[in-house]
């Protein structure tokens, strides 16, 4: 994990390795190499998801899968862990010199954080079937670029067809990146669910015009009418309580000078819900806000859809398995659901799927401080370890 860290390396001790950057690509290449080291059967499909196989290739197989894309600001754990403990499972598994009834795989989806080409978890929902390769191809991304053109630059435009072959089931380790299972002492945690997801990106166009000319009652501010939502959404999330939550991530002005009214703003809104009728209402609400903000501004306001997933449940069978399986490892266990989307979540629409969680110190992630302890990061693997070799019996 560390020599993975090393590649986007950036202040802190994070990582920078945006979907299918420079850096993305140096991940990828090493991560290939390890694969090929194993024997592993490597094989990248059209969106660029990575699949390695270990024994009969006609056969489905027992997939452990996360991806090795990061946030900007992401740390050397997130999605990582899942990817090199799905390696380590197996390498342990062919040295044991035990041979599973089924395949074993390990993948890397492409693009699971959509930070840089929304929707997220892209990769996955396009080998689940979720989204046509020719629609995930023509994304632009927030930097201009289309994604299937650099899929090709980085050389990851597979021959594989996506989507892709149906495992026959699936499991992804995963660090927490939320304070739950630390603040109980936990060390694994069973993953449930996984909450309801709607990214919109709001594109506001008001008039540029004299900071100090203007009266007050005669502007059409882009940035106010942003900031206006942004303390909207806020407030709708403290009103509606947990497990709502609201964010604001990515907020930006033009001209963006002391002393020119905003003419443009545009801005992310990230709504998450474990129910998907609250989930609803919180849309709804924001949306009604929107006409409310425009008329009393004298701005246009348009939203788009960036990413829109329900809630996903988890198969009641990989999760007892996963629960039972830390126990009897000795480990304490806590079900939870997951506050963040997971590639776990598009499998689970074509197999049997499940989670395993280990704490995240201080429930910080998508930040360089991410961290979880190395006794922690080994109990993950060892119970993932022995949940896919019965999976695979
Ligand atoms: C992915 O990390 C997400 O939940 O935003
Ligand atoms: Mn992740
Ligand atoms: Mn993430």
């Amino acid at each position: 994990m560390d020599a993975l860290g090393e590649l986007g390396a950036i202040e802190g001790g994070g990582c920078c390795r945006l979907a299918l950057t420079d850096d993305d690509r140096a991940g990828r290449d090493l991560v290939v190499t390890w694969m090929q080291d194993l024997g592993l059967d490597v094989r990248i499909d059209a969106v660029g998801n990575v699949v390695a196989q270990w024994g009969d290739p006609d056969e489905a197989p027992v997939l452990i899968g996360s991806h090795i894309d990061t946030v900007r600001t992401g740390g050397r754990y997130d999605g990582n862990l899942g990817v090199l403990g799905g390696l380590e499972v197996i390498e342990s598994v062919i040295e044991s010199g035990v041979t599973p009834a089924r395949p074993l795989a390990v993948a890397f989806f492409t693009d699971e954080e959509g930070s840089r080409f929304a929707p997220d978890m892209l990769g996955s929902l396009t080998y689940a079937g979720g989204l046509a390769v020719e629609e995930a191809h023509d994304i632009v991304g927030i930097d201009g670029a289309r994604l299937g053109d650099e899929l090709a630059r980085i050389g990851y435009l597979g021959p594989h067809p996506c989507p892709g072959r149906p495992p026959h089931a699936y499991v992804e380790l995963h660090i927490e990146q939320g304070p739950v299972l630390e603040a109980g002492g936990i060390d694994i945690g069973v993953v449930e669910s996984v909450q309801g997801i709607s990214w919109t990106e709001l594109t506001i166009e008001g008039q540029s015009n004299h900071a100090g000319t203007t009266p007050m009652s005669l502007r059409h501010d882009a940035g106010y009418a942003a900031a206006a939502i942004a303390t909207f959404v806020r407030r709708l999330a403290e009103e509606m309580g947990p497990p709502q939550v609201a964010t604001v991530g990515s907020l930006r002005v033009r001209p963006d000078l002391v002393n020119v009214i905003a003419s443009l703003a545009t801005m992310t809104v990230d709504l998450r819900n474990t129910d998907e009728s609250a989930l609803q209402e919180a849309e709804q609400r924001l949306a009604a806000f929107f006409p409310k903000v425009a008329e009393a501004e004298g701005v246009r306001i348009r939203a788009r859809s960036l990413s829109r997933f329900e809630p996903v449940v988890f198969d009641s069978g990989v999760v007892d398995l996963v629960e039972r399986t830390a126990r009897r490892l000795g480990h304490s266990t806590m079900r939870l659901p997951s506050g963040a989307g997971h590639d776990a979540q598009m499998l689970a629409r074509v197999c049997p799927a499940g989670m395993i969680f280990v704490p995240s110190v201080g429930g910080i992630s998508h930040n360089p401080a991410e961290y979880t302890a190395p006794g922690d990061l080994e109990a993950g693997a060892n119970v993932l370890l022995q949940v896919v070799l019965e999976l695979a019996t």
